[in-house]
């Protein structure tokens, strides 16, 4: 009778142990450089807008180097984003290399353009297809 209640405490042992390692695997999983984490929709609005969509990027993103205040610290002194003129002359494709404005070439990285932004990094696919959906739309001031 003893014997048998020790197996069987035994056994919720081993069953407890089953448990806590199969616990600890799936919470791994979670930071598994494995896993494949689909990226988040991007859903573009019928109309892009400049104030509403491609702005805050730009400002997030670019203000940096590119504000009316920052711009002038830039070696060729190029770009000043807070002037509509010019950020319309750099997403306009004739200005740009074989049709592609600076605006989008920079951003997705093509060769021959500069990659934007200049530290590193790039901007999300979703990002660059609000871009390229505005300039598409002959980036109207809206
Ligand atoms: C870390 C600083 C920095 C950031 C951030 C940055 N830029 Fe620039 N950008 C520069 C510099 C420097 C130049 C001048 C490059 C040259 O003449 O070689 C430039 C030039 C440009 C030009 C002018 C065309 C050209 O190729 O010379 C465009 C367009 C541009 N940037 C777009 C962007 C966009 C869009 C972003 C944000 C997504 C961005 N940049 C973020 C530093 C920056």
């Amino acid at each position: 009778m003893k014997n048998i209640a020790i197996a069987f405490a035994g056994r919720r042992v081993a069953f407890g142990l089953v448990l806590a390692v199969a616990g600890a695997l799936s919470a791994c999983s979670y930071t598994n450089a494995y896993d494949y984490e689909p990226p988040p929709p991007c859903n573009l609005p019928t109309t892009v807008s400049y104030q509403n969509h491609v702005l805050p990027i730009l400002v997030q993103n670019c203000y940096s180097c590119h504000s009316a205040q920052n711009y002038q610290a830039l070696s060729s002194k190029t770009f000043n984003m807070e002037d509509f003129t010019q950020v319309k002359y750099y997403a306009t494709p004739a200005n740009g290399i074989n049709n592609v404005s600076y605006l989008v070439g920079n951003i997705r990285h093509d060769p021959g353009f500069v990659p934007m932004p200049n530290n590193g990094g790039k901007l999300s696919d979703c990002q660059i297809a609000t871009i390229k959906a505005w300039v598409d739309a002959g980036a109207p001031s809206n």
